[in-house]
């Protein structure tokens, strides 16, 4: 089921579901090569969700800032190569919300853990804003916040569960967005956890 969330923004409810075997497969391969850290904010704070990442370039914060990095600031080796899964998986739901050849060449995996939230942000570390961000929603449910183009417009709450994948783009591609806290849950592929994969044209 397709719902519009604005112009350039669609919510494909359960399009993931039917590749949750495979992707879940292809998310060990890269947690047994980038597992999961808690970063800190250019503002000093730690942040409540972990995260890794998987691709040719992967976001990072420190007390310097937001960037994207080739390399993990923990090892210094290349983040772990996208999986093929991951890939279909981006390309596939783009396409189905008009967003033909959208090839990411990152992918921030976030993992929340009860009480995790993250705050109203918008994704523009990215050097090209043309290309959507594509996020697939796996595990525990979530309320995920979709403001608009300015910090002080009230964001739609929109629940996303497993499976659910959120793409955006065009005139909706800087909307500020966030996660509000997990509530605790058990999902019976993930257990207690929300895990999102967030996919971007960064470089
Ligand atoms: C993000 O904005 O990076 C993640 C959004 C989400 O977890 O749904
Ligand atoms: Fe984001």
């Amino acid at each position: 089921m397709k719902q519009a969330l604005g112009p350039g923004a669609l919510l494909l409810r359960g399009f993931a579901a039917a590749a949750d075997a495979q992707v879940l497969a292809g998310l060990q391969e890269v947690l047994e090569q980038a597992p999961f850290r808690h970063m800190i904010t250019p503002g000093g704070y730690r942040m409540s969700v972990a995260l890794t990442n998987c691709g040719s370039l992967g976001w990072v914060t420190d007390r310097t800032g937001y960037r994207y990095d080739a390399a993990d600031p923990e090892t210094g080796k290349h983040w772990p190569a996208m999986p093929a899964a991951f890939l279909r998986l981006a390309r596939d739901a783009a396409a189905h919300a008009g967003f033909d050849a959208f090839v990411p060449d990152a992918c921030l995996v976030n993992q929340y853990l009860p009480g995790a939230r993250l705050t109203l942000h918008q994704d523009k570390n990215e050097r090209d804003f043309s290309a959507p961000i594509v996020s697939v929603s796996l595990g525990v449910p979530a309320v995920f916040l979709f403001g608009g183009l300015k910090r002080s417009d009230r964001p739609s709450r929109v629940p996303l569960e497993h499976g659910d994948v959120v793409v955006w783009g065009g005139p909706d591609r800087l909307r500020y967005h966030g996660v509000q806290p997990l509530k605790a849950a058990h999902h019976y592929l993930l257990g207690e956890q929300r895990i999102n994969l967030t996919f971007r044209k960064a470089g």
